[in-house]
C-alpha cells in the first residue's frame, strides 16, 4: 500500500453529454510520486477524465481534488502547479526547439530572467540536448513527443497530466518516453498518464482499466492479476495460429470443456481458463482431428493485457 500522500483524488465522476454518459461514477486516488495510469479503448472516457481533473469541463457529477485542492471553483490555485501534455499537443513546426519552447515558457508566465534556466532544466530532463536549435519540423515523432513533454514541464510542475504522449509512436521511442517518465517521477514529479496500449500498463505503479466510461479493474498489475483473473493463461505456439483459432472458437460442447475465448497473442494464441489440464487435452485433441501441428502448449502467468481481455469478456 502506498501512504504517500494523496496528490490526485476524484470521487463518484460522472460526465453526461446529452442522454449519453461518457464517464460514470469513476474513482480513483494517485499518490505523490507514482506513475498512475489509465488505460483503456478507444472512446472508453479517458480525455473528458483528464479535461474534468484539469477544469477544462464541468463534471455533470463528482468531486476531483488535485494536490488537496478542489478543481471546482479553485482551479487557478491548481494550474501553475500542473503540467498537461494534450492529445493534440501543438507545436510551432517553423520554429526551432528552443523557440518553441520559449513560446510555452511565454504563455505560462515564466519570467524572462527565469527562461534560460528553466528551458535548460527541461531540455535535459527531457533529454533533448543537442537539438536546441533543430527546426521542429525535421525531428521524428519520438522526438517531437520529448518536445512536447518538455513543454509541459517548463515550469517545474509538481503533477503531470499525459494523455496518449506515446500514440502514434514506434515502439523503441515509446521505451525511450517510459524511461524519461521514471527520471520525471525521480525529480518528484506524480505523473497521471493515459494509454490505449495495453503492454504499457505494466509500466504503471498503479493503474485503473476504462471501459465505456466504467473502472472495471484498479491496483498495482500484481493487484489486478490476483483479484480479478478469472483462471490460468494457457499459451499456444503453432505454425497456423489463425487456422487453430478460428476452430478454437467455434462454439464448445459445454459437457466436455469449459467455454472459454481464445485470442491472438501476436503470433502465438492465449486462451483463459478455468480448467487449464481438461481444456489442454481438449485443445490437443481438436488440433490434431483438423491436423494442425501444435509445437507447444502451456500455463503462462498472465500479463496485463490478459486481465483485461478477461474482464471485458466477462461484460
Ligand atoms: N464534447 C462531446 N460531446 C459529445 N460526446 C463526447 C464529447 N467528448 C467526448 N464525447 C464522447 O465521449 C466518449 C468518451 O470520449 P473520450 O473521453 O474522448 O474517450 P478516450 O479519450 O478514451 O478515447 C466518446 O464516445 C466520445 O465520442
Ligand atoms: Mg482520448
Amino acid at each position: 500500500m502506498n501512504t504517500n500522500p494523496t496528490t490526485i483524488r476524484a470521487s463518484k465522476l460522472v460526465k453526461k453529454f446529452g442522454d449519453f454518459t461518457a464517464v460514470n461514477q469513476v474513482s480513483f486516488e494517485v499518490h505523490s510520486g507514482e506513475i498512475f495510469g489509465f488505460l483503456g479503448p478507444n472512446g472508453s472516457g479517458k480525455t473528458t477524465t483528464i479535461r474534468m481533473m484539469l477544469g477544462l469541463v464541468p463534471p455533470t457529477a463528482g468531486e476531483i481534488e488535485v494536490l488537496g485542492i478542489p478543481v471546482d471553483g479553485q482551479i487557478r490555485k491548481i494550474l501553475p502547479r500542473i503540467g498537461y501534455m494534450s492529445q493534440q499537443f501543438s507545436l510551432y513546426s517553423d520554429l526551432n526547439v528552443t523557440q518553441n519552447l520559449v513560446f510555452y515558457g511565454q504563455a505560462y508566465g515564466i519570467n524572462p530572467s527565469e527562461m534560460k534556466e528553466k528551458i535548460s532544466y527541461a531540455i535535459s530532463l527531457a533529454g533533448l540536448e543537442g537539438y536546441e536549435g533543430s527546426p521542429t519540423k525535421d525531428l521524428s515523432g519520438g522526438w517531437r513527443q520529448r518536445l512536447a513533454l518538455s513543454a509541459a514541464i517548463l515550469h517545474h510542475p509538481e503533477v503531470l497530466f499525459l494523455d496518449e504522449p506515446t500514440a502514434g509512436v514506434d515502439p523503441v521511442s515509446r521505451r525511450e518516453f517510459w524511461d524519461l517518465l521514471y527520471k520525471l517521477v525521480e525529480e518528484g514529479i506524480t505523473v497521471f498518464i493515459t494509454t490505449h496500449y495495453m503492454d504499457e500498463a505494466e509500466h504503471c505503479h498503479r493503474l485503473a482499466f476504462i471501459q465505456r466510461g466504467e473502472i472495471i479493474a484498479r491496483g498495482t498489475s500484481s493487484e489486478i492479476k490476483d483479484q480479478t483473473m478469472p483462471g490460468e493463461v494457457l499459451e499456444i505456439h503453432t505454425p497456423h495460429p489463425q487456422r487453430l483459432l478460428n476452430i478454437l472458437n467455434l462454439p464448445k460442447d459445454s459437457e466436455k470443456i469449459p467455454e472459454f475465448k481464445a485470442e491472438l497473442y501476436g503470433s502465438m494464441i492465449h486462451i483463459i481458463t478455468p480448467q487449464a489440464n481438461k481444456t489442454i487435452q481438449e485443445i490437443k485433441k481438436t488440433a490434431k482431428a483438423s491436423d494442425i501441428l501444435i509445437d507447444s502448449i502451456a500455463v503462462v502467468e498472465p500479463t496485463l493485457e490478459d486481465v483485461f481481455i478477461a474482464c471485458m469478456q466477462e461484460r
